[in-house]
């Protein structure tokens, strides 16, 4: 008997190799979930686990832990149509299964197959609604805008209670973007001077080198606004620009934060969409295909905190670099004004990905006999290290659902606010502006948005 069940749906694509995998391992390895767990792999294709392992082994960004995977991973092909194939899993399951067994249902498939999946696993009873031994969990993106996306929580809710269902944003599981209210909340300096009378902009950046890497189906009908910007960059803005919650329990903090995503607007002459060159000639992308694999665009927080203060959400594909970070920049002081000293103003960054860290940038003296002055930055790196934190974001994902924590995972009323926000800009898409390296991007922007980055 199982104290644990892992079903995944779509275990054969990209996620269960890069991601759920490695996590899996990990977490199993580290004995942070129990000794008696079961991985139940699900697809179309006719493998044994052998052979499925193998092949994830093959799709891996690195080499999974096949020691480990192969004591726990049980693969299965599975129509996901067909109802007679769920009847199947659940005497499989019930098989394993004791009346304490914690079984996680995780969909790592497309928005598009949310809906017959969720019906099949509830006419199937392998889920039951209410059972909080049973969590279902989606992987973003949930929905393609808001009447998609509201179709189908109307479809979840009549299938799961809300307490069983887990939105994942990965982004939410990062170390450092966990940090972020404890970097707020817990230094009196920050809190002091978190608000538009001493905040200046605040840039929220997450780029990257890599191009599409093959999934052409979903990128071309989704585009960096729907893809990134929908999910991970809102959340990272509204934890930085939300109000402090009543408590750390997971509805206060996600009150404060759709109060921040029902206050959001942003500038329509200040949005730049641009698309990689190249990009048309990747593999099943169409010629004509207009969808930005890069946004820039100039939002406000428009409660009496941060009004006034331009939020500037940056990211791309095929950038110079891979680089996630939240800029917050200070006001001049005073001295600076009235001097007009041409010296760096403070800024306050919070770096994601690769490296987790804080750092400081401050004016000082540049030692010796000249009154010279210098930016500095005092840094603290939390992981200088560990290179990407995926898989570790995932590992803290799984674990929080294993133990049935919620913090770290969407509720729907935020998704609701990020689309209906998100549905706003997609009106005022133009053509993308053509880019063969990030400086003819920034160039761009600074043209159209005014704003420099680094
Ligand atoms: C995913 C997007 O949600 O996040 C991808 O679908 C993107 O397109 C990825 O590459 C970025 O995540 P990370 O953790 O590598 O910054």
């Amino acid at each position: 008997m199982k104290d644990l069940i892992v079903t995944i749906f779509g275990s054969t694509g990209d996620l269960t190799s890069r991601k759920l995998l490695p996590a899996i391992a990990k977490l199993y390895q580290s004995k942070q979930i129990p000794e008696e767990t079961l991985i139940l792999c699900l697809g179309r294709k006719e493998l044994d686990t052998k052979s499925y392992l193998k092949a994830m082994n093959e799709s891996a960004a690195a080499p999974l832990d096949l020691k480990t995977l192969t004591k726990i991973v049980d693969y299965h092909k599975i129509e996901i149509t067909d109802a007679s194939d769920y009847v199947s899993l659940l005497t499989y399951i019930k098989k394993n299964r004791h009346n304490k067994t914690k079984e996680l249902y995780y969909l790592a498939v497309g928005p598009e197959l949310f809906p017959i999946l969720s019906k099949h696993i509830n006419q199937s009873k392998l889920v039951q609604l209410g059972n909080l031994n049973q969590s279902i969990i989606f992987e973003k993106p949930f929905g393609s805008d808001l009447k998609s996306a509201k179709e189908i929580n109307q479809l979840l809710w009549q299938y799961f209670d809300e307490k069983q269902i887990y939105r994942i944003d990965h982004y939410l599981g990062k170390e450092m973007i966990q940090n972020i209210m404890m970097v707020r909340f817990a230094n009196r300096i920050f809190e002091e001077i978190w608000h538009n009378r001493s905040i200046k902009n605040i840039k929220i950046i997450a780029k990257e080198d890599n191009g599409i890497l093959g999934r052409a189906g979903y990128y071309d009908t989704s585009g960096a606004l729907k893809d990134m910007v929908q999910s991970h960059l809102l959340q990272m803005l509204s934890l930085v620009a939300m109000e402090v919650p009543m408590s750390y329990f997971s509805d206060d903090v996600k009150d404060e934060k759709v109060k921040v995503l029902s206050h959001l607007s942003f500038d329509q002459q200040a949005i730049v969409f641009g698309q990689y060159a190249g990009y048309l000639d990747e593999k099943n992308i169409p010629k004509e295909s207009k969808t930005e694999t890069f946004v820039c665009l100039k939002a406000f927080v428009n409660t009496p905190r941060f009004k006034g203060v331009p939020f500037y959400l940056y990211t791309g594909k095929k950038l110079s670099a891979k680089e996630s970070m939240i800029i917050i920049e200070f006001e001049e002081t005073n001295e600076q004004r009235k001097w007009k000293l041409p010296l760096s103003t403070n800024k306050l960054l919070i770096k994601i990905d690769p490296l987790d860290g804080v750092g400081l940038i401050l004016n000082s003296k540049v030692p010796g006999l000249r009154d010279n002055v210098e930016e500095v930055e005092l840094e603290y790196c939390a992981n200088c290290e560990a290179v990407g934190n995926m898989s570790e974001a995932y590992e803290k994902l799984l674990l929080d659902i294993t133990e049935g924590h919620k913090t770290l995972f969407t509720r729907w009323d935020e998704i609701e606010l990020s689309w209906q926000f998100i549905d706003q800009i997609k009106k005022m898409q133009s053509e993308p502006f053509i880019y063969q390296s990030e400086l003819e991007i920034k160039q761009k922007v600074k043209e159209v948005i005014g704003e420099d980055f680094i």
